[in-house]
C-alpha cells in the first residue's frame, strides 16, 4: 500500500440528467444487519476515514461529498457508479471514503455495493469475511438484507460486499435481477445514496453493461498514472451515462478544473 500523503481533489463536469425518484423507508432493515469492527490502526493504514468523516485526510473527501450530493439532488438521482479507466486509480478507496462522508450528513444513508465482481475488495479493506455476498443475492436469490453489513461506529453506512470473483460477471450485472436488487436498496434508510464499485471501464465490459442501471457516474483518475487517451476512451465508452465529474486522486496540488 502506498504511504504518500497525497491529497485528492475533485474536478466536476456535468452532462445531461435523467431525473428519477424513490420513496425512502426510514430505518428499514438497518437494525438486522450483521456488524463488524474496524480497529483504528487498520482503518488508518487503509486510509479509511473515521466515523463522521473527520481527521487529517477528510477535507478533500468532504468537499467531494458536498459536490456529489449537490449534483445528485439537482438531478433527483441517488445511484452512482464509481468508474476508472484502469485499475489502481483509487476507485475503491474513493468509493469507501465518499460513502463515509455521505453518511456523515445526518439525514442521509450511504449504501456501498461491491460490484467489482472480478476483484471484490471492499471487505478486504475493512478486514472482514462476508458470510454472504451480493453475488449470492444475484445468483441464488438470497434476500439482500441478509448480505448487508454495518461497521461498528459508522451510523447510516451500509455495505453490500462481494465474497467471490464471479465468472461472466458482466452478464450478471446486465440482468434484470440486478435492477430489482437496486430498487430494493433504494428503499433502505433515509435519503439513501447508492454507490457502486465496479471493475475498470477499459478492462472489462462490466461497467458498460451495468451503467444502464444507474443514473450517473463518477470517474476516478490517478495523477501521473492515468493517461489522457485512457480517460477519453473511458468517457467515450460510457457516453450515455451522465458523469458527475472526474476525481483527480493523489494530486500534489489541489486543483479544480471545470469542463
Ligand atoms: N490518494 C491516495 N493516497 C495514497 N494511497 C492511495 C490513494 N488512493 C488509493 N491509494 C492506494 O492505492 C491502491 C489502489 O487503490 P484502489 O482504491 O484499490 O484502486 P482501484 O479500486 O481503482 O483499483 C490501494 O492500496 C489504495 O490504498
Ligand atoms: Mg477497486
Amino acid at each position: 500500500m502506498e504511504q504518500s500523503t497525497a491529497k485528492q481533489e475533485p474536478s466536476l463536469l456535468r452532462r445531461d440528467a435523467t431525473p428519477d425518484s424513490a420513496a425512502a423507508i426510514p430505518g428499514a432493515l438497518l437494525p438486522a444487519a450483521r456488524q463488524y469492527e474496524l480497529a483504528p490502526p487498520r482503518r488508518d493504514r487503509e486510509r479509511i476515514l473515521p466515523p463522521g468523516a473527520g481527521g487529517p485526510h477528510a477535507a478533500p473527501y468532504r468537499m467531494l461529498r458536498s459536490q456529489v450530493t449537490t449534483r445528485l439532488d439537482k438531478l433527483d438521482a441517488n445511484t452512482l457508479a464509481m468508474l476508472s479507466p484502469l485499475s489502481a486509480a483509487g476507485k475503491t478507496l474513493t468509493a469507501i471514503n465518499l460513502a463515509i462522508a455521505i453518511a456523515a450528513e445526518r439525514d442521509r444513508t450511504a449504501i456501498l455495493v461491491d460490484f467489482d465482481l472480478r476483484n471484490p475488495s471492499v471487505h478486504q479493506r475493512f478486514g472482514f469475511e462476508p458470510k454472504l455476498g451480493v453475488e449470492d443475492c444475484l445468483t441464488s436469490s438470497r434476500p439482500v438484507h441478509e448480505a448487508i453489513v454495518r461497521i461498528a461506529g459508522y451510523e447510516r453506512l451500509l455495505l453490500l460486499p462481494a465474497r467471490n470473483r464471479v465468472e461472466n460477471s458482466s452478464e450478471l450485472l446486465a440482468e434484470s435481477r440486478t435492477h430489482d436488487l437496486i430498487e430494493e436498496l433504494r428503499r433502505l434508510g433515509a435519503k439513501p445514496v447508492l454507490i457502486f464499485d465496479l471493475p475498470p471501464v477499459l478492462q472489462a465490459d462490466d461497467a458498460l453493461l451495468f451503467s444502464r442501471h444507474v443514473q450517473c457516474g463518477l470517474m476516478v483518475v490517478r495523477e501521473n498514472s492515468t493517461r489522457r487517451e485512457e480517460l477519453t476512451r473511458a468517457i467515450e465508452l460510457l457516453h450515455d451515462l451522465p458523469l458527475l465529474g472526474t476525481v483527480l486522486n493523489a494530486s500534489r496540488e489541489p486543483r479544480t478544473t471545470a469542463y
